[in-house]
């Protein structure tokens, strides 16, 4: 049903929002300014795109297809750039993604973008705070995908915990940031995964021991 024709769809759609992203370091000055004043807040970001590199989306993209994963899901869509890394992963493996997002007019977008790369019916986008939008997921998950807000890196491990299996990949973004190491410490110590730096440790990939 996804042909070449699909992929440069797809290909297409992320130029353009590559494009976009350009202006990202402007618009999270912005967003740093404002922090002076008081914590961050992911509104703050709303008209940023935050997203992973070109180079991390194919090698997305080349694991799914790899290890043939199917059933992904996602935690911090924004306007869809990673996800359709993964869409480009799904054609090819014959799965389908779960992504969410907590602000509404990035979803809403993101739903757009999809719709423009034609791989809409591959992906379900929860609007939402993650931590309810994903509250009771109760299905196998292959490639589970972390780059949202790093406080809630641990409290979602644990609560997806249950529907990982043997072969399932834990894809930290972001893992060198400081909220990110309290999450990896606790992980590790678990003495039940496995941790891969990757990227000089921007990204790190968990998967369990066997
Ligand atoms: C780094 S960006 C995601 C970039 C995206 N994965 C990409 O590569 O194109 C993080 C996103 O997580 C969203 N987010 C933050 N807290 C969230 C929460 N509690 N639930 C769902 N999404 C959240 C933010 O609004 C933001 O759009």
């Amino acid at each position: 049903m996804f042909n070449t024709q699909s992929h440069v769809q797809v290909q297409s759609t992320l130029n353009q929002l590559f494009d976009d992203a350009r202006f990202d370091r402007l618009k999270m000055a912005k967003a740093v300014a404002k922090s002076f004043f008081r914590p961050m807040r992911p509104a703050d970001f709303e008209m940023a795109y935050l997203s992973i590199s070109a180079e991390q989306g194919e090698d997305l993209h080349q694991l799914i297809k790899d290890r043939k994963l199917k059933n992904i899901v996602e935690f911090g869509t924004s306007f869809g750039i990673s996800t359709l890394y993964l869409a480009k992963g799904v054609m090819e493996s014959g799965g389908h993604i779960i992504t969410t997002e907590l602000l509404a007019s990035k979803a809403q977008q993101a739903i757009k973008n999809f719709k423009q790369a034609g791989v809409d019916e591959l992906i379900e986008v929860r609007t939402g705070d993650a931590m309810e939008t994903l509250k009771g997921h109760d299905q196998p998950i292959d490639l589970l995908f972390l780059d949202g807000w790093k406080d809630l890196y641990l409290p979602l491990f644990n609560m997806l915990e249950s529907n990982f299996h043997k072969d399932t990949i834990i894809y930290v973004d972001n893992a060198n940031m400081a909220d990110s190491q309290a999450f990896l410490a606790t992980v590790n110590q678990s003495g039940k995964y496995h941790l891969q730096p990757q990227y000089h440790g921007k990204v790190v990939l968990i998967s369990t021991k066997s």
